[in-house]
């Protein structure tokens, strides 16, 4: 499938699944070489992360806890700056080296938003992976550690992203046409 339609608007194929596997072997590799021996407490922003997630942990290989959270900021294509918590974090997070884990990072707003609440708790360090970066869209200014690959300012689905709701379940990544 090259194009896809989501209600009105038509989306073509821009990064096939087989680049998408190979950016996320990269940032599984470093993750294995940098947080083997830190015990890290990986938490995982649903629901669009959920296949990256999928994906990278099968290649993590040293024993790690795993958790969920839901927030959401998105309505229809453009972000908003309105973080929700859905479902939040069961784990206690005093003292202890936490990684998140995004699907994409557009303006920073939603991991901002989430960096100080969890500040707040206290754990010992933050790290951040994502998937994806838009570096033109971005603005603030937290580090991010681990980004799997920097894309332009498009509108993308597909691979755990969606618009409406919709998309998510493509194994390969598109970007808006029309
Ligand atoms: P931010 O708060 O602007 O950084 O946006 C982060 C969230 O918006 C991501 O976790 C995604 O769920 C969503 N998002 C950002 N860009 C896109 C996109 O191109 N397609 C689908 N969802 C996106
Ligand atoms: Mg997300």
């Amino acid at each position: 499938m090259n194009t896809v339609k989501i209600k009105d608007k038509e989306f073509a194929i821009n990064i096939p699944s087989g680049e998408i596997q190979e950016f996320v072997q990269h940032v599984a590799d470093q993750i294995n070489h940098d947080l083997c021996n830190d015990n890290p407490l990986f938490v995982i922003i649903l629901n669009g992360s959920f296949m990256f997630a999928g994906d990278l942990f099968k290649k993590v290989n040293f024993p790690c806890e795993i958790s969920f959270i839901k927030l959401s900021s998105y309505v229809g294509t453009e972000s908003t700056s309105e973080v929700k918590t859905l479902i939040g974090i069961n784990e206690n997070i005093k003292g202890r080296k936490i990684v998140i884990v995004e699907d994409i990072i557009d303006t920073g707003i939603t991991i901002d938003h989430l960096l100080n609440q969890f500040k707040k708790i206290g754990p010992s360090e933050i790290k951040i992976a994502t998937l994806l970066f838009k570096p033109n869209a971005f603005q603030k200014n937290f580090k991010i550690d681990y980004i799997g690959k920097k894309i332009p300012n498009d509108f993308i689905i597909g691979y755990g992203l969606d618009y409406d709701g919709y998309g998510r379940n493509l194994p390969d990544i598109y970007k808006i046409v029309s």
